[in-house]
């Protein structure tokens, strides 16, 4: 196995992703930042300077479970001390599989101002994690939705009473790519059209081969649509997991999931053909966003537009079709991994929309979390008690009559820092149960995020979640191991994981302005076993003195 090295940049930079000047925060320069490629096996090492003048940072290894090295998983507030302007912070990591994942800031809302990308890791050759397909290319599509006003406007508007809530995307994303629709009517300097960051990206391919396209969404907000327009795709990976395949249009992904598609080159070659990406789930306010895929040799020039209007996808608020989709995505026959047959634990968590002293949160269980400002691994390898709050979340919610279909009653919440402590290599359940939001006749998507594990999805329902039936109703026979799972409107979604890695692993929304607004909830297992903690974490809250 090899080691890579990286060294990175982190600065403000004037940026034209969608050909409309924003200030981005950038790796050396650019968003969204370099691939990072390996093999399973590998040591990455990516020694990170902030050069931010103003703001701290941190990066997160999304889907790498960080086995033995917890204080490596770049979670600001619960494995490490933010990276403060002119520090620089080295993240040491083993990419123990192959697949398809991501990286991303993870303190405030920065992952959304630009710090984002994808990290790409090949089998072994030899490996028993060889891919179960064949491919002869493969291209990597990283989507993402973008805004113009900063995320620190962004941020103190959700946080503000009454909301200043984020709104719609402005422009959708392929490879750091847009078009914004309104470019001409903007104040002059405001926006170039012409502008090279914002040229559209290509994909070449060669008629009659077939390509492994990498999809990765890091959205701030969307759930968003994918499809390339006369093409079908065969999904084979999600989240670094080999599935069953199954052939589709229409590709959907929630913010923090990947998923690998095959595709053949046997259309047409003498025309270009569109990427597309469209919201779904959320009522869309956004233009499609496009790339080209172009056949070498064709007659047409690889740039030029394809001669028909991108697809705009499936209807926004077709939840079966979405549902379908999830219920499809299972493991690959020569690739399952049975989950352990019953759970020692299980935790239900309803997921409400909530008011405390006139603003708006997200809670679970009727607790809206808010991360400490020592980070729990530090606090609990150093016994700083006082750290956080000691008193466990609730393990479900109260009233088990709760009536997921109506606006809650007393939307009134708690704030805490509280955390789970599972049992060392216990098998924990949890369900996530959505409901009504605030709003009447409203509920959305919630893709929900686990550092440190993937889990097996056992099941999905639209309703209310009866303990006493749909644990019948698992799939403990091929279920899809992952780390991101999407909870539907009025919808539940079960999942399995086994509590055996040592550390400290947030669970959350992927969705950046919900996890600020308190949709997350930390989980510890093992955390005695923790090695000796680097000092380079340390530094905050009540761990100052612990490393500068
Ligand atoms: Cu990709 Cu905690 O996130
Ligand atoms: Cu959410």
């Amino acid at each position: 196995a090899a080691t890579r090295h990286h060294e990175w940049e982190i600065s403000y930079q004037f940026t034209h992703s969608d050909c409309v000047r924003k200030l981005a925060v950038t790796i050396n320069g650019h968003t969204p930042g370099p691939t990072i490629r390996a093999t399973q096996g590998d040591t990455v090492v990516v020694r990170v300077k902030n050069s931010l003048l103003t703001e701290n940072v941190a990066i997160h290894w999304h889907g790498i479970r960080q086995i033995g090295t917890p204080w490596a998983d770049g979670t600001e507030g619960v494995t490490q001390c933010p990276v403060l302007p002119g520090d620089v912070f080295t993240y040491t990591f083993v990419v123990d599989r192959p697949g398809t994942y991501m990286y991303h800031a993870h303190y405030g809302m920065q992952r959304s101002a630009g710090l984002n990308g994808l990290i790409v890791v090949a089998a072994a050759a030899g490996s028993p994690d060889a891919e179960p397909f064949r491919y002869d290319g493969e291209h990597a599509v990283l989507l993402n939705d973008w805004w113009h006003k900063s995320t620190y406007e962004q941020a103190a508007g959700l946080a503000a009473a009454p909301i200043g809530w984020v709104g719609e995307p402005q422009t959708l994303l392929i490879n750091g790519r847009g078009r914004f629709v309104n470019c001409s009517s903007m104040a002059p300097g405001a926006c170039n059209a012409t502008h090279p960051e914002c040229a559209t990206q290509v994909f070449a391919v060669v008629p009659g081969k077939t390509y492994r396209f990498r999809i990765a969404s890091v959205t701030s907000l969307s759930a968003l649509n994918f499809e390339i327009e006369g093409h079908q795709m065969t999904v084979v990976e999600a989240d670094g997991h080999y599935v069953k395949p199954f052939v589709v249009k229409n590709l959907n992904i929630y913010s923090g999931e990947t998923y690998s598609v095959l595709i053949k080159a046997d259309q047409n070659p003498n025309r270009n053909y569109w990427l597309a990406s469209n919201v779904v789930s959320r009522k869309p306010g956004t233009a499609t966003g496009t790339a080209i895929l172009s056949y070498y040799g064709g007659r047409s020039s690889p740039r030029r537009p394809p001669p028909t209007t991108p697809p705009t996808g499936p209807a926004w608020d077709d939840t079966a079709y979405r549902f379908r989709q999830s219920i499809a995505t299972v493991a690959h026959p020569a690739h399952v991994e049975p989950p352990p047959p019953r759970a020692d634990r299980t935790i239900l968590l309803l997921n409400t929309q909530n008011k405390i002293d006139g603003r708006i949160k997200w809670a679970l269980n009727n607790v809206s979390f808010t991360l400490p400002h020592t980070p729990y691994l530090v606090a609990m390898k150093s016994g700083l008690l006082g750290a956080f709050d000691q008193r466990p979340p609730p393990e479900t919610y109260a009233h088990q009559g709760y009536d997921i279909y109506a606006v809650q009653k007393n939307p009134s919440a708690v704030t805490s820092d509280g955390l789970y402590r599972l049992q060392f290599g216990s098998v924990v359940d949890v369900v996530l149960q959505n409901a009504n939001m605030l709003d009447a006749n409203k509920s959305e998507t919630h893709p929900w995020h686990l550092h440190g594990h993937d889990f097996w999805v056992l099941g999905y329902g639209i309703g209310r979640f009866d303990p006493a039936v749909h644990p019948a109703t698992y799939n403990l026979k091929d279920p899809i191991l992952k780390n991101t799972v999407a909870v539907h409107p009025y919808g539940w979604t079960a999942l399995r994981f086994k509590a055996d890695n040592p550390g400290v692993w947030a669970f959350h929304c992927h969705i950046e302005a919900h996890f600020f607004m308190g949709m997350g909830v930390v989980f510890e297992e093992g955390v005695e076993r923790v090695a000796e903690l680097p000092k380079e974490i340390m530094g905050c809250g009540k761990a100052k003195g612990g490393g500068h």
